[in-house]
């Protein structure tokens, strides 16, 4: 996965999950944008914040709504989250280079789009429909 075209492979069946999912992708695919058609350096910076402010606030919605169900994964997913989010303030911390940063900041994402959100996210949606006892 690198252009971040949402399909529906990638949704999970939550509502407010897929929700910020897409959101996510729209400004990974604006960050690639701005990183590609060399854009200023300012522009990129601020495309590479938006990006992964926005991871973190998605990640910490995720945790609320993991909280609020009693998930039974709720400390595996966190750090999980958290991993993700210490990788990218590293990097960002150290790399100057706001078109290198997109360029790290792309495949983070791309790897935790890949293997996270429809692992480990779609076994918070299955959670959800069991205790509904519904598919949704
Ligand atoms: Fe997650």
């Amino acid at each position: 996965m690198t252009d971040f075209e949402w399909n529906p492979d990638y949704a999970i069946g939550h509502f407010q999950i897929d929700d910020e999912h897409r959101k996510l992708f729209r400004l990974a695919r604006k960050m690639m944008n701005v990183s590609c058609v060399r854009a200023s350096e300012k522009e990129i910076k601020a495309a590479v914040k938006a990006l992964s402010d926005y991871t973190k606030i998605h990640f910490r919605n995720e945790e609320r709504l993991m909280e609020s169900i009693g998930y039974p994964d709720l400390e595996k997913h966190r750090a999980a989250h958290a991993y993700i989010i210490e990788q990218i303030s590293n990097f960002l911390a150290a790399e100057p280079s706001p078109v290198r940063q997109a360029k790290r900041l792309k495949e983070i994402i791309s790897t935790w789009v890949d293997g996270h959100t429809t692992g480990e996210d779609l076994k918070i949606a299955r959670f959800i429909a069991s205790r509904r006892g519904t598919n949704n």
